[in-house]
């Protein structure tokens, strides 16, 4: 098990699989792009599907989850979803991805064993969302949106982060679209997590606004903390129901007492959260001692980071400092 001082157990797993990504969204990273993992850093296929075997046959993780970066770039994505698939016990399968690529890969991705998918989409006005992620791919991320759905991917979620001035007039245009197409909408609250350190509390768009906005035209209703469990995303039934919208509220509603989250980064990290400021160096484990290191020894450095883990994010102490590396090089 991957327990920590504060008796919180971590059974979900989530695995970046590059640090790369096709769009460039603003509250994220800039123009240029940013200086990738040089190949040789990233784990290779099997070692991604040794490191998910160890963590789900000896510490305990239930659910994987393959975020970037944009997961859908990483060219072995579909064997390893099979290969992850097939341990035993066999975990929940899912995947974090902006859906650019999703209508051609999502019949084999769940053939291969993906359970659902969350897909990032921040507007439905394409020039909208040409400006916020600088790439003119709207149309390609509502047709892979509609791909996962008739796959069968289900739920599939969409996840939104507003904008003050951009698309902050957005949420409830955005809510009553997800309802209609059977999607759950998540509002995401923007993370000092940005490459350039641009995030400031009073720039980012709360809950409460996200909240009061959806109001003006709809009834919510809150759904219990018990069908909440340890997820990020707080639930409110939309007008009566069975629709939900989420609101993901880091900042302003932390969840880190019910954290129930291990990461590992593309180049094979073990990250205890977000902002932890600290990483284990699993790959080194895995690589070291010509790749024979046992599985005992890994999973042991594992439980041992996990042990680290601090109580929340920080964000609210004043010493607070943003983790070195950026989110699109954690996995989000
Ligand atoms: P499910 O609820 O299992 O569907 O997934 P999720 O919401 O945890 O995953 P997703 O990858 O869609 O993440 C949505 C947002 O939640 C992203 O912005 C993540 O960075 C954020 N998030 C996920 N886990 C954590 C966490 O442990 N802490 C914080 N602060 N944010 C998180
Ligand atoms: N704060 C909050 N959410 C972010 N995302 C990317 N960067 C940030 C940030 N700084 C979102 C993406 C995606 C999800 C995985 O995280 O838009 O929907
Ligand atoms: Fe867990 Fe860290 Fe996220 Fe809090 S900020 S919920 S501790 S990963």
């Amino acid at each position: 098990m991957l327990t920590d001082t504060y008796g919180r157990t971590a059974t979900d797993l989530r695995v970046s699989l590059t640090d790369r990504c096709n769009l460039r969204c603003t509250y994220c990273m800039p123009e240029e792009g940013l200086q990738w993992l040089p190949k040789p850093e990233l784990l290779t296929d099997d070692e991604i599907v040794r490191l998910v075997r160890i963590a789900v046959t000896r510490l305990g993780v239930r659910e994987v989850r393959f975020t970037g970066g944009e997961p859908l770039l990483r060219p072995g994505l579909t064997g390893i979803v099979e290969r992850c698939a097939a341990l035993e016990p066999r975990p929940r399968i899912s995947l974090t991805t902006n859906g650019i690529g999703l209508e051609r890969t999502a019949p084999a991705l769940r053939a291969a064993g993906l359970d659902r998918v969350n897909v990032s989409l921040d507007t439905l006005r394409p020039a909208v969302f040409k400006a916020m992620t600088r790439r003119d791919r709207h149309h390609d991320v509502l047709r892979g949106l509609a791909a996962a759905r008739a796959a069968g991917l289900a739920p599939v979620k969409v996840n939104a982060v507003l904008m003050p001035g951009v698309n902050d007039d957005e949420a409830p245009e955005l809510l009553a679209w997800a309802v209609e197409e059977g999607y759950e909408l998540r509002f995401i609250e923007q993370m000092p997590l940005d490459a350039q350190h641009g995030w400031t509390r009073d720039g980012m768009v709360t809950a409460g606004d996200i909240l009061a906005s959806l109001r003006t035209r709809f009834s919510l209703t809150p759904e219990g903390e018990e069908e909440r469990g340890s997820a990020p995303a707080e639930r409110w039934v939309v007008d009566g129901g069975p629709a939900r919208v989420g609101v993901i509220a880091s900042v302003t509603r932390p969840f880190c007492r019910a954290c129930d989250r291990t990461r590992l980064t593309a180049d094979g990290q073990v990250r205890t959260c977000l902002f932890a400021r600290e990483e284990s160096d699993l790959r080194g484990a895995l690589r070291s001692g010509g790749g024979d290191a046992d599985d005992d020894a890994v999973a042991q450095l594992w439980r041992t980071a996990m042990w680290g883990k601090k109580a929340g994010s920080g964000i609210d102490d004043p010493s607070f400092l943003q983790p070195q590396r950026p989110m699109s090089a954690i996995g989000g």
